[in-house]
């Protein structure tokens, strides 16, 4: 109980927990209005429990660039030695380079737009087939039987896992996803500690299988790398585990998220319903508008000036991504859905700087088909019942939509 104390608090100084905290419901359900309040006060605020905070694009995007910060402290760990009881395994997310940028350089290639191309029908047939089970009911869960399977079953196919149960890898992306807000209890802890098990196992037999029989996923490729000693057996595993839960635990919200704001403004849904290649335009309106990942954390590795403060070293620094895409400066008239903005401009949901999102790519190629084929085979979709958030805050998302099919092609 002690240890699980110990890393509730670490989380609470170093995972953006102290904003989280501030952000629990109300704020959490819609945490907009709060940004614009901190906004209002200046780019870099610090909240009453004490974190500084970037409020602006400008301000989150030059830190997240800025090669001064990492997302270590400076005597080389992640936080406080209490994190040792969770033995957090966030692999690229909790590296600095030179690391960072060796594992990065492994892990690149498997994502790259050219080579996702080939999975671009695959991504099609999953997504109808499962359009064409929740047609046979009529109503369905747009998130359990839609926008969560989807993720599962393509990054299980990109990595080379046989069909795993989706269910049970949607169980260990809601733990692992959710101690990013802090771990809420010791049940939590325990959970993470069964999920990072059964996935370091899971991973571990794949290994040795693309040992002794090579194939053509991203995890041979980087198998090769392992004999060629360019990343030890302990980093590859949990390079495996963060590429799984962040191939899914992000996407899924991308697609309830966007979902629930085109149901929520139906001359959007009908925009899209009308011209289905806005589908892109739908992926990055939401991205901007309601980010599945809504902040991330910078540590400084030296006295830094920002802002008009003077920061000491190993001074942890929330960057409000979410906050960044309702800036003004950058986003005319920013609280509006619009997915045919003409002025779009940049945000910063994939991050920005040496971190910068190695998923992209395939988040928006499979975001882009989900929107298309709901659009195209249930032109008169609608909701059924009240969309259910996640209990978090730095993951935004929904665990149910109940939704209604009406005409369907
Ligand atoms: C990093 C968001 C999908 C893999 C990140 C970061 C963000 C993010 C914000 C950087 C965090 C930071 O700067 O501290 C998202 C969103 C997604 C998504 C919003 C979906 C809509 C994916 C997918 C994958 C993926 C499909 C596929 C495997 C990764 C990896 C990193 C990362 C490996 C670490 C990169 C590094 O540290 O160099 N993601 N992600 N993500 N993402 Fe994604």
């Amino acid at each position: 109980r002690l240890l699980a104390q110990g890393a509730l608090t670490w989380f609470s100084a170093w995972r953006g927990d102290a904003l989280a905290r501030t952000l629990r419901a109300p704020w959490r359900d819609n945490p907009y209005p709060l940004y614009a309040q901190l906004r209002a006060q200046g780019p870099l605020v610090r909240s009453k429990l004490g974190a500084l905070a970037c409020t602006t694009h400008e301000l989150c995007d030059s830190v997240l660039r800025d090669r001064r910060f990492g997302v270590r402290t400076s005597d080389g760990s992640y936080g406080d030695p209490s994190a040792a009881a969770v033995d957090l395994q966030l692999s690229l997310l909790e590296m600095d380079p030179p690391d960072h940028s060796r594992l990065r350089k492994l892990a690149a290639p498997g994502f790259r737009p050219r080579r996702l191309e080939r999975y671009r029908q695959r991504i099609e047939d999953v997504a109808h087939d499962l359009l064409d089970r929740a047609v046979e009911r009529g109503e369905f869960d747009l998130v359990r039987d839609f926008a969560s399977p989807l993720p599962i079953r393509v990054i299980c196919e990109l990595l080379g896992l046989p069909q795993l149960d989706a269910e049970r890898l949607a169980h260990h992306g809601t733990v692992l996803g959710g101690a990013l807000d802090g771990i809420r209890s010791v049940r939590h802890l325990r959970q993470m500690r069964e999920s990072f098990a059964e996935l370091d196992a899971l991973f571990e037999r794949l290994i040795e299988e693309r040992r002794a029989q090579p194939g053509e996923d991203v995890v041979s490729d980087l198998v090769a790398a392992l004999e060629e000693g360019e990343l030890t057996s302990t980093e590859l595993v949990h390079l495996c585990d963060l590429l799984l839960v962040a191939g899914f635990e992000t996407t899924v919200n991308l697609i309830g998220n966007g979902t629930l704001a085109l149901l929520r403004h139906p001359q959007q849904w009908d925009l899209l319903r009308d011209d289905p290649t806005l589908a892109a335009a739908v992926v990055e309106e939401t991205l901007r508008w309601d980010p599945p990942v809504q902040m991330t954390m910078r540590i400084a590795h030296e006295p830094v000036e920002l802002a008009g403060r003077r920061l000491r070293t190993d001074t942890p620094v929330l960057v409000l991504l979410a906050a960044a895409g309702r800036d003004p400066a950058v986003h005319p008239d920013p609280e509006r859905f619009d997915i045919t903005r003409p002025d779009r401009g940049e945000h910063l949901a994939f991050s920005s700087g040496i971190h910068y999102c190695l998923g992209a790519p395939l988040a928006r190629l499979e975001a882009e088909i989900a929107f298309r084929a709901l659009a195209t085979r249930l032109p008169d979709l609608r909701r059924a019942g009240a969309a259910v958030r996640r209990p978090t805050s730095v993951i935004h998302g929904l665990t149910s939509l109940p939704v209604t099919t009406g005409r369907t092609l």
